[in-house]
């Protein structure tokens, strides 16, 4: 049984037609340029997500109901935006246990990033919390908790966010969210999310492999045209090396920031990875197929068939997306700060509780924002910081509008996801997996690699920058970065 994305020039027009009628205001992104230019006006989006348990069988496994945590009643809740649009949405908790939302990857203001602690309260059971804010960038995100992310995450709570600019290169657009879960195929239900095993190697791996929850699904793309095709790495853990095999591809974007086309060979990705890229298949009926190599064999994780009557097409050269505006980091005057990626020194130390400047007593070990198990650490430092008043002291604290170079090092046999949030790097270089330079919001670090990245420091605030594999951010792998 499978399942397509439904194309998204249709619903995000029809989506934006509605918005418009009901709720008419002046959007200003938080860059401050005035987003709409052509006469259409910005919306706001008004919209609920209910954070909650749904027992549903996945596409993938019919009629094995999962106790999911979806956003809403279905897994993979996606909001689509017109660039300029502000989006205002109320979380309702309704699980068991504090949750927030996280946008990741839109540069969203501080108060607005979601992390428990940090830059709010968390939302217990039976609260809720708006988020108001205008993304300034178009492009392919999503969305998910920063507390327990382990079992929230790993049992679905992730949503996708979906930014388009007001016209767009391409008329076919899919998105491909790819994630495997840890079930038990015989008998159904989850087994253990996390395991000690796993969070001090290369994580623990899911079981049901799937793209939108569906087993290899099949996605419709018009014979002789260009599809856009917006991949997002969303497993816990898994690291993918991404191609497509029976159709010419190229990347046009990476974590949304737009980029080329470059030629697609193959694409390493860990978790909270994006890839967008443009793909044609020329005659009615072809197929194509996206694979997955970085395993012992390679595997088919989604395919694509052309329908329509096809036609002669000339050489592939599929159109670039609209550049990104980010700010050029100044590499002559940057400041280059190095961070080293470790196994922890205290590893399997327990965090004690810590009292909160307000008087709040945060205990690390109640499984609300991270395990009690350490074994990574950044600079030397495991999160929480061992023995400090409240949170972590910054592992580095940069001045607002400055440039900078963080030097990225991989001291373990692993391959770290390194996520910065607020920011949009320039990847300069790499010591070992050549990579074109590029923007990025996570940045895959192999094992034992040095990557150079550079932006300007122009949002301010606490900024968590963390491994995207949830069981090492969760063991220590994390710390705050300050603007200032
Ligand atoms: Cu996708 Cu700190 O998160
Ligand atoms: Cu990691």
């Amino acid at each position: 049984m499978t399942r397509s994305a439904p194309s998204i020039t249709r619903r995000a027009v029809l989506s934006g037609i509605a918005g418009a009628g009901m709720a008419a205001v002046a959007g200003r992104s938080s860059s401050g340029e005035e987003a709409v230019t052509t006469g259409r006006r910005a919306v706001t989006r008004d919209i609920t997500l209910v954070a909650q348990e749904r027992r549903l069988a996945l596409p993938a496994l019919p009629g094995r109901d999962l106790p999911l945590l979806v956003y809403g009643d279905q897994p993979f809740r996606t909001i689509r935006a017109v660039k300029g649009d502000r989006i205002r949405a109320r979380l309702e908790n309704r699980l068991a246990d504090h949750t927030s939302i996280h946008w990741h990857g839109v540069r969203v203001a501080n108060g607005a990033d979601g992390v428990p602690w940090l830059t709010q309260a968390p939302t217990r059971p039976g609260e809720s919390y708006t988020y108001d804010f205008v993304p300034p960038d178009a492009g392919t995100f999503f969305f998910h908790p920063h507390c327990d992310e382990i079992g929230q995450i790993g049992r679905g709570l992730e949503g996708l966010l979906i930014v388009r600019n007001e016209s767009e290169p391409y008329a076919v657009d899919h998105v491909l969210a790819v994630r495997d879960w840890r079930v038990d195929l015989q008998d159904g239900g989850f087994l253990p999310i996390s395991t000690d095993q796993g969070a001090a190697k290369a994580g623990t791996f899911g079981t049901l492999r799937t793209v939108n929850g569906a087993e290899r699904p099949d996605f419709p793309v018009p014979a002789g045209e260009y599809a856009r095709i917006r991949i997002m790495a969303l497993d816990p853990t898994r690291i993918m090396e991404i191609g497509i095999e029976g159709a010419e591809a190229a990347i046009i974007a990476i974590d949304g920031f737009a980029v080329g086309p470059l030629p697609l060979r193959s694409w390493r990705m860990g978790m909270a990875m994006r890839l967008d890229i443009a793909i044609r298949l020329n005659g009615k009926g072809d197929t194509a197929q996206l694979v997955d190599y970085f395993g012992a064999e390679p595997l088919a994780l989604a395919t694509f068939t052309a329908g329509g009557e096809g036609m002669t097409v000339g050489a592939f050269d599929p159109p670039a997306l609209a550049a990104h505006g980010l700010a050029e980091p100044d590499l002559d005057r940057a400041e280059t700060i190095p961070f080293t990626f470790s196994a922890s020194s205290i590893a399997g130390a327990v965090p004690v509780p810590i009292t909160l400047p307000d008087g709040r007593v945060f205990d690390p070990a109640d499984g609300l924002c991270l395990s009690s198990r350490t074994f990574w650490a950044i600079n030397r430092t495991s999160w929480p910081g061992a023995g400090a008043g409240g949170l972590p002291q910054p592992l580095a604290t940069l001045t607002r509008g400055r440039s900078y170079v963080f030097e990225l090092t991989n001291t373990t046999p692993h391959t770290h996801p390194i996520h910065l949030h607020g920011f949009g790097a320039k990847v300069l270089d790499a010591t070992r997996l050549a990579r074109p330079v590029h923007r990025a919001d996570t940045i895959l670090l192999t094992t034992k690699e040095r990557i150079r990245i550079a932006f300007v420091a122009d949002n301010p605030g606490d900024w968590m920058f963390h491994c995207h594999i949830l069981e090492h951010q969760e063991t220590g792998m994390m710390g705050i970065i300050r603007v200032t």
